[in-house]
């Protein structure tokens, strides 16, 4: 429908009933409006899944590999077809618009939630993110731009003032949001925090560059919870406030129309923009949504076996993969991340995965009947426990694997009881007389020893191990953030001694208060064996195996939404383990399973070392294929590794007096480490795959007209013994220029294929924004005349290749 329709339908309802529209009918719902044929939609968190509206762990999603994974992929086929598998799972599950990508950027290594952005580089960035929302929307399912914008760390996040100048929002910040509009972007998320002493929800960059420059014409929903003004949001350019029904817009904002703070065409905007919305994904008059199609079976699970090894990034390899299946004996698979990898972040992000293939799954379907695997788990990781799961407990009044969740009135009775398969649940039901929330399981001790059990939430609560009560109190909310209150309330540890083969009676009880939402959790830790004793025995079995794989990672809690991160160590004694099996075989295959970077003090001695990221359900398969060289490891790193902490030229992510300055401008990611003349571990765009290349020859134009965009040719050779794929990285340096610039900044990529001695040339084209800086002074786009220095490579910090071309231009047009 065309917009002056659309005006038309909104003039039919009265100022009450528009202003009621615009925040939502629930926590995932938008409201209905029969007279106009408007339906409610459906929101659904994203990014790596869509859990549909439920926190149920009944009703699976697929789980795709997170964020930091897709930025690895440099591949926009594939990130747009991980985009439909996202839209086929929202039409699957009833949802019109899915809360992803996230396009923030990986400010610091130190950032909460750095697995669910894609990259450091803002051009990555922008590519991967409009291919996802591309992929998403092609059928009929919105895509979510979020969090805009300067969303990039989690400390203090509901309040932090972002202090950064026009240029660096322009050129870094803002950059994905812009090409996501370009990408014809359904939905765009304003986020929690400040820009420049405005909270996002009324910052004036909704207004402009967001519609106004770029003419995005769908609509502005806040981050939840994240709209506080009345007016002021209001007469800023959002248009939904999220989640509902209550909200500080209905009354209060038809009390501002009415008094003249807000005007009501700025209303009549948000409602159209609203009816847009409905009538792009079939939520309005006689549109349709487009049948759920099912794929075929296994399609899905392929493609996201795909998408692990093409995001796993292959750092070093001292001739040790792939490896030869048919010259395998013996495997040692080390790690406790072998068995219980992180497949996903924590947070908003998280669904519940089926059909999981653990790393050590994959390795064992991989070698049935040909070579020994053996798996030695190691030292304890002393990280937070996992919440209970049926491998480990079952239902006390069943006996199913799994837990019993009951609901009881204040005297006891018990409203409701369900067999569930987690011992964390957000939203257990809740009846009028509601008043605790038990969960209880029999828990399997398989040793003696000191078990550690815990109780997640708010109020009071009370837990039990066979009668002995370990945990009982009031424990007040001491957060507004809705990602701690809803999703991982505060635990109460307490531990017992049991003994071996012994089913323990565990019960937790959690009294519902008022604002303190209703998740509960429990969690329970078996005893650690000893840690020097399990660090001889997986050293033992590395050495007596023809190759050792060692699995190791980030634990639950480090790398979350709501909190940032204070150290980039592998938690427990996983740096000595990695040294001690390397040590005793030089045939080692690290592989390291986080979100985000991560300390990697032995990378010298590992015989390979590979990155698996976050990579959803299909982990073990993806990575089996990359071991055993079915798949290459087709990922290039999104972000530069440094070798410590401490060498990171930008980490702060704690405010002062609620004010981050992003006082490095420009310069972040490899940028920074270019400006600090540092050298990080590894190089963004850094990935090595199974052959090698020799760059031969780079060309471009010797002078082109400013505005206009540039072809790059590199040629190449495949000088490995295998057929690859390279990604060919263009750079731009302008070592002239009147205005300070980045070292060099990526400008353009491609991937080739090749056979084993086959020359190829890639075509990188450059497009004309590349060349061009903001002028904050005019406040716009300007290209510089002169001499361009381009570089390719294979990343930020391997550019064998350079060509001079010269930009024709007055200075002045843009
Ligand atoms: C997160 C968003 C998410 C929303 C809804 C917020 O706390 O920041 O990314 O989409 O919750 O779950």
């Amino acid at each position: 429908m065309t917009r002056d329709e659309l005006l038309c339908l909104v003039d039919t309802l009265e100022l009450e009933r528009k202003v009621e529209l615009l925040t939502g009918a629930t926590v995932w719902r938008t409201r209905s409006e029969p007279a106009l044929g408007l339906r409610e939609m459906v929101f659904s968190d994203g990014p790596a899944g869509v859990r549909g509206e439920e926190w149920d762990e009944r009703r699976p999603s697929l789980l795709l590999p997170s964020a930091s994974a897709l930025g690895s992929l440099w591949d926009e086929q594939l990130a747009g077809e991980l985009g439909e598998l996202l839209a086929f799972e929202a039409l699957r599950k009833g949802v019109h618009a899915v809360l992803a990508p996230t396009l923030n950027l990986h400010r610091t290594p130190l950032g909460g939630r750095h697995f669910e952005c894609l990259t450091e580089d803002p051009e990555l960035a922008a590519r991967t993110g409009a291919a996802l929302i591309r992929g998403i929307q092609a059928h009929g399912v919105a895509a979510t731009a979020k969090h805009y914008v300067a969303n990039d760390s989690e400390t203090e996040r509901l309040t932090l003032d972002v202090r950064v100048d026009e240029r660096t929002l322009r050129e870094v910040y803002l950059a994905p949001f812009e090409a996501a509009v370009g990408a014809g972007v359904w939905l765009v998320m304003s986020a929690y925090n400040r820009v420049n002493g405005t909270t996002m929800t009324a910052n004036d960059l909704l207004a402009q560059p967001l519609k106004g420059e770029w003419g995005f014409d769908g609509a502005v929903v806040s981050d939840w919870g994240a709209v506080r003004l009345t007016a002021e949001s209001a007469a800023a350019a959002q248009d939904l406030a999220m989640p509902g029904p209550e909200g500080p817009w209905g009354a209060a904002l038809v009390a501002a129309v009415r008094s003249g703070h807000v005007t009501e065409e700025a209303i009549d905007d948000k409602v159209v923009r609203l009816l847009t919305l409905a009538d792009r994904v079939g939520a309005l008059g006689s549109g349709r949504r487009r049948p759920p199609r099912a794929w075929p079976s296994g399609t899905a699970r392929r493609l996201l076996q795909r998408a692990v090894a093409a995001g796993t990034v292959l750092l070093r390899n001292e001739n040790v993969l792939p490896l030869d299946a048919s010259a395998l004996g013996s495997v040692a698979v080390i790690g406790r991340h072998a068995t219980a990898p992180r497949l996903q972040g924590e947070g908003s992000a998280g669904v519940f995965p089926a059909d999981v293939v653990t790393p050590l799954e994959g390795i064992r379907a991989r070698l049935r009947g040909r070579a020994q695997v053996l798996h030695v788990p190691g030292p304890g990781l002393g990280g937070r426990p996992r919440p209970l799961d049926p491998a480990r407990c079952a239902n006390p009044r069943t006996g199913e694997p799994g837990v019993l969740l009951r609901v009881l009135t204040a005297d006891g009775r018990e409203l409701s009881a369900e067999h569930r398969l987690t011992g964390r649940q957000l939203e257990p039901p809740l009846a009028p007389e509601a008043h605790t929330i038990e969960i209880s399981a029999l828990v399997r001790t398989a040793d003696e020893g000191k078990w550690t059990f815990a109780v997640g939430g708010y109020g009071r609560m009370i837990l039990t191990v066979d009668e002995q009560t370990l945990v009982e109190g009031e424990f007040a909310r001491d957060t507004e953030d809705p990602a701690v209150i809803h999703l991982d309330p505060p635990r109460q540890h307490a531990s017992v001694w049991l003994p071996a083969d012994h089913a323990a009676h565990v019960v937790a009880r959690r009294e519902l208060a008022p604002d303190t939402g209703r998740a509960v959790v429990v969690t329970a830790a078996a005893p650690e064996p000893d840690p020097d004793r399990a660090l001889f025995e997986a050293a033992r079995a590395a050495r007596d195996a023809d190759v050792a794989v060692v699995v190791v990672g980030t634990t639950e809690g480090s790398e979350s939404e709501g909190h940032d991160r204070t150290s980039l160590t592998l938690p427990g004694r996983q740096d000595e383990l990695v040294a001690a099996v390397a040590a005793a075989n030089p045939r080692t295959v690290v592989v390291v399973n986080s979100g985000g970077p991560v300390e990697l003090p032995w990378r010298e001695q590992a015989g390979a070392v590979l990155l698996s990221w976050f990579p959803g359900q299909e982990a073990g398969s993806g990575l089996a294929d990359v071991l055993f060289g079915q798949a290459e490891p087709g990922g290039r790193l999104p972000t530069t590794w440094g070798a410590a902490l401490t060498d990171a030229p930008v980490s702060e992510t704690r405010p002062r007096n609620g004010a981050l300055a992003y006082a490095e401008g420009l310069h972040i990611g490899y940028r920074a480490w270019l400006r600090a003349g540092r050298e990080p571990a590894y190089w963004f765009g850094h990935g090595l795959g199974y052959t090698t290349w020799g760059y031969d020859r780079l060309r471009v134009a010797s002078t082109v007209d400013e505005g206009q965009a540039l072809l790059v040719e590199v040629r190449l050779r495949n000088t490995g013994p295998r057929p690859g794929r390279e990604v060919v990285q263009v750079y731009l340096a302008r070592p002239d220029s009147a205005v300070e610039r980045p070292v060099r900044w990526l400008a353009g990529f491609t991937a080739v294929r090749a056979e084993p001695g086959e020359t190829v040339t890639a075509s990188v084209e450059v497009p004309a924004r590349a060349l061009r800086h903001w002028d904050a002074e005019e406040h716009r786009w300007r290209t510089e005349a002169g001499a361009w220095q381009i570089l390719a490579g294979r990343s930020a910090g391997d550019l064998p290749l350079t060509a001079t071309t010269t930009v024709r231009g007055s200075n002045n047009r843009s």
